[in-house]
């Protein structure tokens, strides 16, 4: 990791008032939302397949079992389910952050333990994450923030890394923010900020831990906004952990309804399929619930 010093270096040479093209952006987001991204054919293995995998902790029983579904390019898929259902611990098992107690998890058509941390580390540069935290470094601006990942894994020459990063930052809508640190920023900011770190290797699949979590309606809206963008704009997938029935509806192409009672996959498809057609009983609880709890 790089001193501290290079990173303030950074900050100071940021440049400000480049956020239309942002903007722009963001002005495209069509109406309705759903359906296909940007066409584009797809072309070699799916970003990311979960294959007959058990999530379960230590020697617990376990959180779901026999769970199956791939996440195709281009596409936002959703992780669905109530609170405590096990949402956050698929992630974590489809990151490689806990060890598997049976069936696999391919990135890129690679299973990430196939040959241990190499195979992990690999898989590592192919996905970036924002966590429901969505912690960035306090002691860090934002344009440091998303050139950390680039410091750490790439060799390019530091004029590189800040036009990387400030192009990040650009992306998310924070142009001309880059100086600011994350204490002098909203929450919704913030969430942006964290999505352009993990987008700062330009991975092929982006995982978000519940994105819209303690924003208010507007911003949990704008935020949708802009993950819809980005999985348009960039042809990266998206796979969005999340509860709120609002976001799945404007973002989700297609989803797996995750169910404590199953102790797995109650059901799988659109949002449109799940809140209308499903004849799963966790699909209704889900959906037919008040969105205010
Ligand atoms: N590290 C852990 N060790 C053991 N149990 C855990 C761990 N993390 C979460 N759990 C348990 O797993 C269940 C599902 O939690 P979680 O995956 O956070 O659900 P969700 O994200 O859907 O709200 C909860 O009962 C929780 O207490
Ligand atoms: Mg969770």
């Amino acid at each position: 990791m790089s001193s501290a010093g290079e990173n303030e270096n950074l900050g100071k040479t940021l440049p400000t008032g480049a956020g239309e093209a942002a903007s722009r952006a963001e002005g495209a987001f069509p109406p309705g939302g759903g359906g296909p991204r940007n066409g584009k054919k797809s072309s070699g293995p799916p970003p990311l397949e979960a294959e007959d995998l058990t999530v379960a902790y230590d020697d617990n029983p376990p959180l779901l079992e026999h769970v199956t579904f791939t996440a195709e390019k281009g596409e936002i898929l959703g992780i669905l389910g109530p609170s405590g259902c096990g949402k956050s611990s698929l992630l974590r098992h489809l990151l490689g952050l806990e060890p598997l107690r049976a069936g696999k998890v391919k990135i890129c058509g690679e299973d990430i333990f196939r040959e241990g941390e190499a195979s992990l580390n690999r898989a590592r540069r192919k996905f970036g994450v924002m966590y429901q935290s969505g912690a960035l470094f306090g002691d860090l601006n934002l344009l440091e923030n998303v050139a950390m990942p680039l410091i750490e894994y790439t060799n390019l020459e530091p004029d590189l890394i800040l036009a990387a990063a400030t192009l990040k930052l650009s992306l998310v809508g924070l142009a001309g923010s880059g100086h600011l640190s994350p204490a002098e920023i909203s929450g919704g900011m913030r969430k942006r900020a964290a999505i352009a770190r993990a987008l700062a290797l330009e991975p092929e699949l982006l995982f978000l831990d519940e994105p819209g979590a303690g924003l208010d309606p507007v911003t949990a809206r704008e935020l949708d906004r802009l993950i819809v963008t980005l999985a348009r704009g960039l042809d990266v997938s998206f796979v969005v952990v999340t509860h709120e029935l609002r976001s799945i509806m404007r973002v989700v192409d297609r989803a797996i309804l995750l169910d404590k009672t199953v102790r797995g996959i109650a059901d799988s498809g659109t949002p449109q399929y799940l809140s209308r057609e499903s004849t799963s009983p966790g699909a209704a609880a889900f959906f037919l619930r008040d969105e205010s709890d």
